[in-house]
């Protein structure tokens, strides 16, 4: 039996596959690559001790190629990463991240339930929980506002999921809302290699240090917060993946459908994630301040008791590892994986 990880190429995938791999589980890959590089497939390999990964260059959306992949492989449960997940583009071409996110995730259900697959595993977002969710965010919180096509595509997918549990008894489904991953695999032979200029704030305070970007942009210093800039619950790559693992492990127990929060539990300002990236890598951060983007939250992070009593899963990594890992990975392939 295999365990179909979709976006397996991707940032998190990629760790997960590799902990499914180290732990003996067999693994297909689905990824139409479009924001992932082969390359990456060799890490997982060499990471896991040099076994095969299998891998299928394919788009979710595909019935004849997910028709093919469940036919000639023993499926016994899906983790589903693919999507397209840039907030701001999402703005833009909302019409490509729902059919991406959402009839891609349609699709790949309505093939799963023909082939009789149904474990399946979400990766949901902590930007379902929208702007006026108390913190921290708790999963009983009624979810329905997300600021972006991107996160409502999440809670979409969410409602997808809960109403197909419903209506099919055999369907076993977790959602896990992520909140902010970081870090990298220890060896820094893996981790995060985003396309063009990043967004998020651990992989431009990475360019600076290797001299990409002259200063970092610190958005907003007068929220009302420790220090005036916003907080988030990082959470480390690794600790994420094995999240999944406890997750997949769980699934035998679920009746129909189940939403876990995956985060550390706790927040850090930007100021104090500069801080703490200087220390462990020597560098220097320069910065300034500008404006507030738009869309950003004060300050949010995880109530973490349901993934720890339900999965028996927790944080094991903190904020000294997520900024070594993040370095040396970043150190060791200034250019990503090309
Ligand atoms: P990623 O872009 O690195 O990985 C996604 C992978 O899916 C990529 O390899 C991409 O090539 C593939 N993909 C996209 N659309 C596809 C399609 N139609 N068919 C086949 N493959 C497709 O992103 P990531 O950071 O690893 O995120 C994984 C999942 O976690 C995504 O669903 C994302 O929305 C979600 N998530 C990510 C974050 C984060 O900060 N990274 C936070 C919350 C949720
Ligand atoms: C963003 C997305 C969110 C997504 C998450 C993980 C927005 C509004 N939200 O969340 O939907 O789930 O990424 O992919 O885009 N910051 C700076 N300077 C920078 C970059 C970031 O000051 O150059 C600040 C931001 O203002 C924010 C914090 O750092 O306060 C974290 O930013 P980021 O990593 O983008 O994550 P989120 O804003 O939490």
């Amino acid at each position: 039996m295999a365990i179909l990880v979709t976006g397996g190429a991707g940032y998190i995938g990629s760790h997960t596959v590799l902990a499914l791999k180290l732990r003996g589980d067999q693994v297909v890959i689905l990824d139409n690559l479009c924001n992932a590089s082969r390359e990456v497939i060799n890490r997982i390999e060499k990471l896991a001790g040099g076994g095969k990964v299998v891998f299928v260059e394919g788009d979710i959306r595909n019935r004849a190629c997910l028709r093919d992949l469940f036919s000639s492989n023993d499926i016994s449960a899906v983790i589903h990463f693919a999507a397209l997940k840039a907030v701001g583009e999402s703005t833009r071409i909302p019409l490509v991240y729902y059919d991406n996110n959402v009839t891609g995730t349609v699709v790949l259900l309505e093939e799963m339930n023909r082939s009789g697959v149904y474990n399946f595993i979400f990766s949901s977002s902590a930007t379902v929980y929208g702007a006026n969710a108390p913190v921290p965010y708790v999963e009983t919180t009624p979810i329905c506002a997300p600021s972006s096509p991107y996160g409502t595509s999440k809670m979409m997918v969410e409602f997808v999921m809960r109403e197909f549990a419903f209506a099919e008894p055999k369907f076993k489904a977790i959602a896990l809302r992520y909140f902010n991953p970081v870090g990298a695999n220890e060896s820094g032979e893996m981790g995060e290699d985003p396309v063009g200029i990043p967004n998020n704030l651990l992989p431009c305070i990475a360019q600076v240090a290797i001299g990409r970007l002259p200063y970092l942009r610190v958005f907003g210093n007068d929220y009302p917060t420790v220090d005036g800039t916003c907080q988030r619950d990082y959470i480390h790559v690794v600790d994420l993946a094995e999240g999944h693992l406890k997750a997949l492990d769980y699934l035998s127990k679920v009746k129909g459908y189940k939403v876990y929060n995956l985060g550390g539990g706790k927040c850090y300002s930007v100021l104090e994630m500069i801080k703490a990236f200087e220390i462990a890598s020597g560098k220097y951060i320069p910065y300034k301040i500008k404006p507030r983007r738009n869309g950003d939250l004060a300050t949010f992070w995880a109530d973490t008791r349901l993934a720890e009593k339900d999965l028996d899963w927790r944080v094991s990594r903190g904020i000294t590892e997520m900024m070594r890992d993040t370095w040396n990975w970043y150190l060791k392939n200034p250019n990503g994986f090309r």
